[in-house]
């Protein structure tokens, strides 16, 4: 059976994952789920900051140039995430940063204009600012001040840093796609419809004054503990879209929480229950591009990183292939709705 990214396709949709170099290599496996399932590949950390420039002017993209690579054999696009970040912001950035004004517009522009010179022209489309938008009152890490997310960047250049780091990415690179990244936008739940509100006064606010923007990416790290309403969702797109943006579904993937069943086959019909149903809706409100934040459960963040752990440690299954490589209902689902 052909794979999610052939199948997608066929419908005008580009389907693909985050992926990880080194695994790419290690792990054969992975590499051959890569080839049958992903039509387009985003690296997972290599175009991050820590990793990109973890001292000061020492550019290192040989990481990222693994990943390019791959791309280029297997004929895959890459995107690019995430060139302005409040993570993986090495210490030296939080020490320039807080210098002032002129030291973080310097270390910015010196970023961005290296790191496009050197993905042009291969890379088409950034995630130029990630997780800008300040978690409302109710979501799972509020943060107590202001639409704008407090970080280095905010303290040491004003809000006007994110239009300033579009505008040097549309200056380095004039066709690059440029978009803006952000989660906890996708469920009907009041933080969300809040997150959603300043997500589109900002980019309101940025496409009324004409900064450069193309794209808003929605992650989707989706949680069954939080309802999702089709109507909601679209109806978002579809305001996005109205200001001439294209949208996106960048990081999807399916986290369990509360009772969770301890029969696979029930998880597994949950997850791919909400996969089928958000899916199907973003590409009925006309986003082309789908991403999962990986491809196998196996190597997915949701069963690494602490923040996001289960309660009882059980190992999340929200990715659509098993941590064996075997597809799982989330596949058929989104086979289903791509
Ligand atoms: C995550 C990676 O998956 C982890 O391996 C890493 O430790 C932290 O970052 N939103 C994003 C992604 O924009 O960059 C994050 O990726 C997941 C949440």
């Amino acid at each position: 059976q052909p794979g999610l990214g052939e199948l997608a396709r066929a419908s005008g949709v580009t389907f693909g994952a985050a992926v990880q170099g080194g695994l790419l290599r290690q792990d054969a496996d992975y590499a051959v789920a890569f080839a049958r399932e992903a039509a387009i590949v985003v690296p997972e950390y290599e175009g991050k900051w820590g990793t990109l420039q973890p001292q000061e002017g020492r550019f290192n993209s040989a990481a990222l140039d693994t990943i390019l690579a791959w791309g280029r054999r297997a004929g895959r696009p890459v995107r690019g995430h995430a060139l302005i970040w409040h993570q993986d912001m090495p210490d030296w950035t939080r020490q320039a940063l807080a210098e002032g004004p002129d030291r973080a517009g310097a270390v910015m522009a010196a970023h961005i204009g290296t790191i496009l010179e050197h993905t042009q022209p291969q890379i088409r489309d950034w995630d130029v600012v990630n997780e800008v938008v300040a978690d409302p009152p109710g979501s799972d890490t509020p943060q107590a001040s202001g639409e704008l997310r407090d970080t280095p960047w905010l303290r040491a250049l004003g809000p006007s840093y994110i239009e300033t780091a579009l505008k040097l990415a549309r200056e380095a690179d004039p066709t690059l796609r440029l978009t803006l990244n952000e989660y906890g936008i996708e469920e009907d739940t009041p933080a969300a419809a809040e997150k959603r509100r300043r997500l589109l006064a900002l980019v309101r606010d940025l496409v009324g004054r004409k900064v450069p923007l193309d794209a808003v990416g929605l992650q989707a790290h989706l949680q069954l503990v939080k309802p999702f309403n089709p109507a909601v969702l679209s109806g978002f797109i579809k305001e996005l879209q109205a200001l001439g943006l294209a949208v996106l579904i960048t990081e999807m993937d399916i986290r369990e929480g509360g009772e969770v069943p301890q029969d696979i086959a029930a998880r597994d019909a949950l997850v791919a229950e909400r996969a089928y149903a958000f899916v199907s809706t973003a590409v009925g409100a006309g986003v082309r591009t789908v991403l999962t934040w990986g491809l196998s459960d196996k190597y997915s963040w949701l069963a690494t990183d602490p923040d996001v752990a289960m309660p009882d440690k059980r190992p999340h299954r929200g990715l659509p292939l098993d941590a064996e490589w075997k597809r799982k209902p989330m596949w058929d689902a989104l086979a289903r709705a791509l």
